[in-house]
């Protein structure tokens, strides 16, 4: 694993999390194997870079899934990458925020319950992604979507997470669409999205 600097609010958040993460994120953060599966559906990616793989639960996945890539996982936050370490071998893990490639030549670019948390900065991440991808390389999103309570959107936001719908868009002018999808979690109380899309 090679370090970076500075400490940050949310990587503070994280050196209080990452001994819980595992335990408790589960609960609420759906989708992860679905779009794995989808995109094990579509292609078979020889490069794979997960952008803020925190505790490596997706690399262990996409490792089984994939188990002749070269996998690369990349966070902002030390303690999460070490839970990732202990977990996963054969990956390799970077410390640094997102916002410039790693090396240009991915075939998957994954980003998992992420980008909601890049406040600032989720609108460049996805413009590294598409420079991190290959011609025709996938783009591939799980995260929170929206929610119609402002209390919940209010309690997200102490967390780090903005809930407003704010990726999709983008995404979908960034990239090819192949999936698009929003789903209803807890009744409905917040959604979450799916997004597969291809290098233009
Ligand atoms: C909710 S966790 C998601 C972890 C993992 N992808 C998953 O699905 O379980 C969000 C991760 O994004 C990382 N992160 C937040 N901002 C970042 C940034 N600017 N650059 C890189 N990683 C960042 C956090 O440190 C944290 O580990």
């Amino acid at each position: 694993m090679t370090t970076a600097e500075p400490q940050t609010a949310l990587q503070g958040y994280y050196a209080m999390h990452a001994k819980i993460y595992d335990a408790t994120r589960w609960s609420f953060l759906f989708g992860r194997e679905h779009i794995l599966q989808r995109i094990a559906g579509i292609a078979n990616p020889k490069r794979i870079l997960e952008v803020g793989c925190g505790t490596g639960r997706n690399l262990l996945s996409l490792r089984r899934l994939f188990p002749l890539a070269e996998i690369t996982g990349v966070d902002l936050s030390s303690d999460m990458l070490q839970v990732a370490q202990q977990k996963v071998r054969n990956v390799t893990l970077v410390q640094q925020s997102y916002d410039t490639p790693v090396s240009g030549d991915f075939d998957l670019v994954l980003c998992s319950y992420a980008l909601t948390m890049f406040n600032p900065g989720w609108e460049k991440a996805i413009q590294t992604a598409a420079q991190d991808l290959r011609p025709q390389g996938l783009m591939g999103v799980v995260d929170f979507s929206h929610t119609q309570s402002a209390t919940f959107r209010r309690w997200m936001g102490v967390n780090h997470v903005r809930m407003e719908g704010q990726l999709w868009p983008q995404l979908r002018t960034e990239f090819a669409t192949l999936v698009d999808i929003r789903r209803p979690a807890y009744a409905g109380l917040w959604h979450y999205g799916m997004f597969i899309g291809q290098k233009k």
